[in-house]
């Protein structure tokens, strides 16, 4: 494979839209999303006017994790269609100038991957040491960490009487990565792909699979049950050799975009993943800004966003990365809830809040990413019953309060705002029964509200979220100052205006987001002088009425450009 050079760097003017391929588009009516599906449906995408699509996982999974359970690396997923369906999706964008990334979940597998299911039989089988086991400690778990998807990290095997290390769900056992056969096989596995003709990957929680060999246990937290393993494996100690190795292999062969789930990587992490000197990856997520509106112990602890925080957080990012790393931009994904119901205003002020929250977004530096159905305004769901809910985490998190008497009223409110199932129900594509998404039975329920809400509806809108993200995304391609100028934030303290400047030597863009339902007056003379000789290029009121001062209306934004 001929080396492509790498230095236009065409993911940092890009935008990506990720799809869940199961909640997407179902050709075929299984109530599944599939592959044709989304080939349906690339014309839309075009029209919004992304770059790149990143595919949630479409390998063959029995979706304990919706995918993210793999089985085999080399097969899709039967609900999803053939190899020759991608082929054609492949061919398909590309034809119209789209990329597509897959996800690479390689931090574990499905339990019944081959590798997994030959690691089981004895403790010499050659696939023993693909995975992370441990004899027991005083008849229990080796140690006492704790699952992401709550209960023990560890799972017991009568077969050979150890146990098996899961992070996440316990038919989600972790891979070894010290060990360097099946670190080949991963490269290998990778290149398939690559090979094949995708534009990149999205790397599952890439930053915890190296682990401290020792396996200490972790501190107990007020409050928890369990230990907390991250200081052992979050960023661990061979992070960078595993992620250099595999540039040195794989990536740096390809002109792909790379980007790492990275849960719990500082600032100063992420210029080390992402430094173009260092060889490791493109750009990564963080999760500091989707942490602000939750207690010390978990996600499900919740607690309302400051914005001064908010802030704080995101100008961090902003300035830390700038000219050094380079950064993703999110609100949303499959895992978190909608941000118009997560900040905003879902009811009165949908519109105008999800259009500010796209503004104040997608101004500042970094690779913005748009979750499907994001760019009409969807909103978090409310299932009267858990029965309604499909997803491990939910579920297992509901068991295990319950079983500790929390009044199932108390959790399903946390479900309700911090639940991954608000982002997972299907895609709504118009007022048709399901929402367009399916002629069979969704194997989630659809939102009620998709006959107020869906892309129908808002591609016959100029006025609509749909082409304020365009407009958006036109406007990155067309100002090079949102790409490459610097971030400074205006009014530090303010409590519910978000407001800063981009900057380069000869334009700056001014940004004005109000993230409140309050009227909020801005008489800074410096704003007002930017207002009386800037351009206004992005609003979401229909008039603007800006002259000596300006008050900012519920969730308004203005940004304006000067030459
Ligand atoms: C992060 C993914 O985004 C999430 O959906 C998944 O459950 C976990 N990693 C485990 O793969």
């Amino acid at each position: 494979m001929e080396k492509v050079k790498n230095d236009q760097q065409w993911w940092k003017k890009s935008i990506v839209y990720q799809i869940y391929p199961r909640s997407f588009y179902d050709s075929n009516g299984d109530g599944i999303g599939d592959l044709q599906g989304i080939i349906q449906k690339l014309d839309y995408l075009k029209e919004l006017g992304v770059d790149v699509i990143w595919l949630s996982p479409i390998y063959d999974s029995p979706n304990d994790d919706n995918g993210y359970d793999i089985r085999d690396y080399y097969q899709i997923m039967k609900e999803f269609g053939t190899m020759e369906d991608l082929d054609h999706l492949l061919d398909a964008a590309h034809q119209r100038g789209l990329k597509i990334i897959m996800d690479l979940v390689v931090n574990h597998t499905s339990d019944e991957h081959s590798w997994f299911v030959e690691s089981k039989k004895g403790l010499d089988n050659p696939y023993r040491d693909y995975y992370v086991w441990k004899p027991g400690r005083n008849g229990k778990e080796p140690n006492n960490w704790g699952s992401i998807f709550s209960g023990p990290a560890w799972n017991y095997d009568e077969n050979t009487n150890e146990y098996y290390l899961h992070l996440f769900s316990k038919k989600q056992p972790d891979l070894n990565w010290e060990n360097p056969a099946l670190r080949n096989e991963i490269y290998t596995m990778m290149k398939f792909w690559l090979d094949k003709g995708i534009d990149g990957f999205r790397m599952d929680v890439i930053n915890f699979i190296s682990k401290v060999p020792s396996l200490p246990d972790g501190e107990v937290k007020e409050g928890a049950i369990y230990g907390d393993g991250g200081p052992y494996f979050v960023n661990g100690p061979k992070i960078h050799k595993y992620l250099r190795e595999m540039n040195e292999k794989v990536l740096s062969q390809y002109d792909i975009l790379t980007v790492g789930e990275m849960p719990g990587a500082s600032t100063a992490d992420a210029v080390m993943y992402t430094k173009p000197q260092n060889k490791e990856i493109n750009m990564i997520f963080t999760f500091e800004h989707m942490g602000l509106d939750s207690g010390p112990t978990e996600k499900w602890d919740l607690k309302p966003l400051n914005l001064v925080h908010l802030k704080k957080n995101l100008t961090k990012w902003q300035t830390e990365l700038h000219g050094t790393g380079w950064n993703s931009l999110y609100w949303n994904n499959h895992d978190q809830p909608r941000v118009v119901s997560r900040f905003g205003d879902d009811q009165e002020y949908r519109v105008e809040s999800a259009k500010m929250f796209a503004t104040c977004l997608h101004m500042m530096q970094g690779t913005p990413y748009i979750y499907q159905g994001e760019e009409i305004g969807m909103t978090n769901v409310e299932f009267e019953s858990i029965e309604q809910y499909q997803d491990v985490e939910t579920l297992n998190m509901f068991r295990e309060k319950h079983s500790l008497g929390v009044p199932t009223e108390d959790i399903m409110k946390s479900i309700y705002v911090k639940g991954r199932d608000n982002a997972r129900t299907p895609m709504q594509w118009s007022e048709q029964v399901h929402s367009g998404f399916t002629k069979g039975t969704p194997w989630i329920e659809v939102n009620p509200r998709y006959k107020e809400i869906n892309a129908e509806a808002a591609l016959e809108d100029k006025e609509s979220i749909f082409y304020h993200y365009k407009h958006l995304i036109a406007l990155r391609k067309k100002l090079d100052v949102i790409t490459t100028g610097d971030f400074n934030l205006l009014f530090e303290d303010h409590p519910k205006i978000f407001a800063y400047e981009r900057r380069s030597e000869n334009e700056k863009v001014v940004v004005l987001c109000n993230f409140s339902r309050d009227e909020i007056v801005i008489d800074n003379n410096e704003i007002l002088s930017v207002i009386t000789t800037g351009k206004l290029i992005v609003h979401n009121y229909k008039e603007v009425k800006a002259e000596s001062s300006i008050t900012l209306r519920a969730f308004e934004t203005l940004v304006y450009y000067v030459k």
